[in-house]
């Protein structure tokens, strides 16, 4: 799982088919340490899904149609607004749409998509997953307007700021907005971790900030060798995002994968316990605590910050990954064709935990916050994604290190992903005009 972020961000570790870890991890120590990791950390994953519980669809009358336990069919003649200003955005179902009518953008119309996202480009042979749109339950979610959107943002700036399924969701704002003005490629670091375009026009900046763990993390070297696992200073932040705040207008914030490495944690400069390091006289306090102190950091800070004030900050909730009969590293795949229904899809385990935890931590922020000037809002994506186990790249992420392997974290573009920024809009639409 979220190795294949080690393999986007380090060429250097290479895996062999049927390996269990990567070459680097050599000592005794650290394959026993990560198998237990990995046996906890993939089974989670696995205990998402029932084998048996496979959607029944059949047919094209099946297709055309929304599931039929789905509870809502999309009513163009409702107003756009209807009931939004009370309506759960978050709360709803995939319903399906006709063809043609849901795709912003194709790999031709957008330049931008990067391959590993491309899957048609890569060879995936079913089109459906790009036919669905998101329908809350008491109100629809209009769809995504370039010019709208431009026009909310002229002349600021706006940082996705997370790790890459943060860049994933601006990858697919790049796509959404490129139909209306081509994006400029401002800036690119070596590693290509900090990326900035400029929409000239509007004078729109759009950059992402690539952060695991949001606050200072350094990876753990013994005897010369990466494990893989990191050293994580809750209490402090990674000073490579924060030196942006204060020229940032809108910051979307995510992030939780790399909480599940065994990773060890310090406060104060004093190791207080780890993350699944199995290791004893250590107290493993979990993946959540780790997140939880995360968000509190970054969130405290710019409400401690005096020249953000004023900052519009989101938070995306957990999308979790989605491997379906084994772990990433056995043969773990995720073929699916259709969504889940609202009854199929499965919630509880630690996607959700770290979602709630999220969810505390955003309103706290908001309290706080809203005194000063700032404004926090939730962008609760994780129940509408645990129904897309069809969004990933799969095997069609053209990754010719790691063949075999699929990618079941990040979405394929065009993808239900586009409809992070649908949310995205709307959200900026209700709260904006009530904000200052
Ligand atoms: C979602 O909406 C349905 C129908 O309005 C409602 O019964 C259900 O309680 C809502 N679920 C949540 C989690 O709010
Ligand atoms: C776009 O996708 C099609 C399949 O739908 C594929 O044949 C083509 O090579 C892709 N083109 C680009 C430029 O990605
Ligand atoms: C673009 O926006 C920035 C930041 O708001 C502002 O300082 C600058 O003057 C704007 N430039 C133009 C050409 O409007
Ligand atoms: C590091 O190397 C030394 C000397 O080769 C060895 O004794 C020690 O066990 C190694 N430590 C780990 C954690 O593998
Ligand atoms: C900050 O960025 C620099 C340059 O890319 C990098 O060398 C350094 O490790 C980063 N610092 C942290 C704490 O991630
Ligand atoms: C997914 O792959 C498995 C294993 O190769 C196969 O048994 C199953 O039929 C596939 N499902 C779909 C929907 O293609």
């Amino acid at each position: 799982m979220d190795l294949c972020h080690a393999v986007q961000t380090r060429k250097n570790y290479v895996f062999k088919k049927g390996e269990k870890f990567p070459v680097s991890f050599g000592s005794p120590v650290f394959l026993l340490l990560y198998s237990l990791f990995l046996t906890l950390v993939f089974s989670c994953y696995m205990l998402h899904f029932s084998f048996s519980s496979f959607l029944k669809f059949t047919n094209k009358e099946d297709y055309s149609a929304p599931p039929t336990n789905s509870l809502h069919i999309s009513d163009q003649s409702q107003p756009a607004d209807y009931k939004t200003s009370d309506c759960d955005l978050f709360n709803g179902s995939w319903v399906a749409e006709q063809k043609g009518n849901s795709l912003y953008y194709t790999n031709l119309s957008c330049p931008t998509i990067p391959y590993s996202k491309n899957c048609m480009l890569n060879g995936r042979p079913d089109e459906e997953f790009m036919q669905w749109r998101w329908k809350p339950e008491e109100c629809r979610l209009p769809r995504f307007n370039a010019k709208t959107f431009l026009t909310f943002v002229k002349g600021k700036t706006m940082a996705f700021i997370g790790d890459s399924l943060a860049r994933n969701h601006m990858e697919s704002l790049l796509c959404l907005l490129s139909s209306e003005e081509s994006p400029t490629d401002m800036y690119k670091d070596v590693e290509d971790k900090f990326r900035t375009w400029l929409f000239r026009h509007h004078n729109f900046t759009l950059m992402v900030l690539r952060t695991e763990f949001l606050v200072f993390a350094t990876e753990r070297i013994i005897n010369g060798s990466f494990t893989g696992g990191f050293d994580l200073h809750l209490d402090k932040l990674n000073g490579n995002w924060t030196q942006h705040l204060p020229n940032i207008d809108y910051a979307i914030f995510s992030d939780g994968h790399w909480f599940l490495r065994p990773n060890y944690l310090y406060e104060n400069g004093n190791l207080i316990g780890c993350v699944y390091c199995g290791e004893a006289g250590v107290q493993d306090l979990g993946p959540g605590y780790a997140i939880r102190r995360a968000f509190q950091a970054a969130f405290n800070y710019i409400n401690k910050c005096v020249e953000c004030s004023g900052i519009v900050v989101l938070l995306r909730t957990f999308s979790a990954g989605q491997f379906e009969q084994g772990a990433w590293n056995e043969g773990g795949l995720c073929n699916r064709t259709r969504p889940f229904t609202r009854e199929e899809v499965k919630i509880g385990d630690q996607d959700w935990e770290f979602r709630s935890i999220q969810i505390e931590e955003i309103e706290r922020a908001k309290e706080d916050g809203e005194k000063i000037g700032n404004m926090f809002e939730l962008m609760d994506v994780t129940r509408a994604m645990l129904m897309r186990p069809d969004g990933h790249p799969g095997a069609y992420w053209g990754n010719k290190w790691m063949k075999g392997y699929s990618d079941c974290i990040h979405w394929c573009l065009p993808g239900p992903i586009d409809t992070w920024n649908e949310f995205l809009l709307e959200i900026l639409r209700k709260k904006l005009p009530t904000f200052h």
